[in-house]
């Protein structure tokens, strides 16, 4: 029977793991996969978190079930910061745990798929693993062009896609930090992009891996709040991978937000069975341990001040970036206004290739940076490596 199956390529980003760790050369710059990196290269437990981590072994008297909605505190805890003041809009929004922000993207398309949705509208270039878990779901994915040449927003390529909609369809759209362009829509962008949405009634699904790596905790969710005081319906995707750095403990959310009491208590209901079906339960080390540091003002100080040193340190790399202006046939100087940790070079895959092979430089074949691979250390020699290959 198994002999009737494909055999499948692996995951590209994560094939590059691989490759750079079996590359001996010392002077090697890994801007392959989405992990931050401090200036000497580490990626770090956070200290808030090895401090939680320390209560939970103290303290945690149980290790029993939960529920497919995993650790309630720690979803609840988290909706101050992504949602504002009156977090749960007058009871409309309710959330549950997930693996990761994979497992929240994965929830929010099969639910979506579940009821009724026949299409989704996304941007692209995407994370790969969209179209990957549309395909998975066999939900139509319908492609538009996210960015323009010149690294901005391309504002009227979503609009037509919103506006050319009908109601049963959706839209997929990165809460901050796009990934993998860097290039998030302005304030204004995101206000005509909620009207529209209001307009046809297409179906909302905010993606936000990155909250905190763009601009600050209120900035980076300024335009997904603003879409949300305005739609009917959504479903909001969110990861605590980069932010909180838990990457492999698999920690992430998914919030609803219906119409109403009624209909959120119903695709509640229906998230958990899907939930239920798929992992059973998320696991739940790494969200206590967020849930501990954010009911704990010392540690919730903490953390912040970590994100900012990780937001600072990926700013002043984006404006080194920036200044040395244009390399080969690459101008760097957009770079300078995306956002958090990936930007895109205009870079062919021979040219990818060459800077693996030559330079031992290490970057998806979509020309994808990982801002956070470069430090003071190396930004040089990555400059002057594109300037050769491109030039
Ligand atoms: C990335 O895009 O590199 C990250 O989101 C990691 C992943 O799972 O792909």
């Amino acid at each position: 029977m198994l002999n009737r199956l494909e055999a499948q390529s692996p995951d590209a980003l994560l094939a590059l793991i691989k490759m750079h760790a079996a590359d001996d050369r010392p002077d090697k710059i890994d801007l392959g996969v989405g992990v931050y990196r401090t200036g000497q290269g580490d990626t770090p437990v956070f200290a808030a978190i090895k401090a939680a981590e320390q209560i939970l072994v103290d303290e945690q008297d149980s290790k029993s079930y939960l529920g497919p909605e995993g650790d309630i505190g720690f979803v609840n805890a988290l909706m101050p910061y992504i949602f504002g003041e009156n977090a749960t809009m007058g009871g409309r929004l309710a959330g549950m745990q997930t693996p990761g922000g994979t497992g929240a993207v994965r929830l929010a398309v099969a639910l979506a798929q579940k009821a009724g949705m026949t299409k989704l509208h996304m941007g692209t270039p995407s994370w790969p693993n969209h179209a990957q878990i549309l395909g998975d779901i066999d939900l139509e994915m319908v492609p538009f062009e996210h960015a323009n040449p010149d690294g901005t927003a391309n504002v009227e390529a979503v609009l037509s896609a919103i506006r050319g909609a009908a109601p049963d369809e959706g839209v997929l759209l990165h809460g901050c930090c796009h990934n993998p362009t860097g290039i998030d829509y302005s304030s204004a962008e995101w206000d005509v992009i909620g009207d529209a949405i209001v307009e046809t009634g297409i179906f909302p699904i905010i993606d936000t891996a990155y909250h905190g790596l763009g601009h600050g905790l209120d900035e980076d969710v300024a335009g997904l709040r603003s879409v949300l005081a305005k739609v009917p319906e959504a479903f909001i995707c969110y990861s605590c991978d980069k932010n909180f750095g838990m990457y492999r403990d698999r920690v992430g959310a998914f919030y609803i937000l219906a119409d109403g009491q009624e209909t959120l208590d119903k695709a509640f209901s229906n998230a958990n069975a899907l939930a239920r079906a798929s992992w059973s339960m998320p696991p739940d080390h790494g969200a206590a341990a967020v849930r501990l540091i954010l009911r704990d003002s010392e540690l919730t100080l903490k953390w912040q001040d970590e994100l900012e040193q990780m937001r600072n340190r990926m700013r002043q790399v984006r404006d080194t970036l920036a200044e040395a202006g244009v390399a080969g046939s690459v101008d760097l100087a957009p770079l300078g206004t995306q956002n958090g940790l990936f930007s895109v070079l205009p870079v062919s895959k021979e040219q990818v290739a060459q800077l693996r092979e030559d330079h031992g430089i290490y970057m998806a074949g979509s020309g994808r940076i990982n801002i956070a691979g470069l430090t003071m250390g190396n930004i040089e020699k990555f400059v002057n490596a594109i300037a050769e290959v491109t030039g």
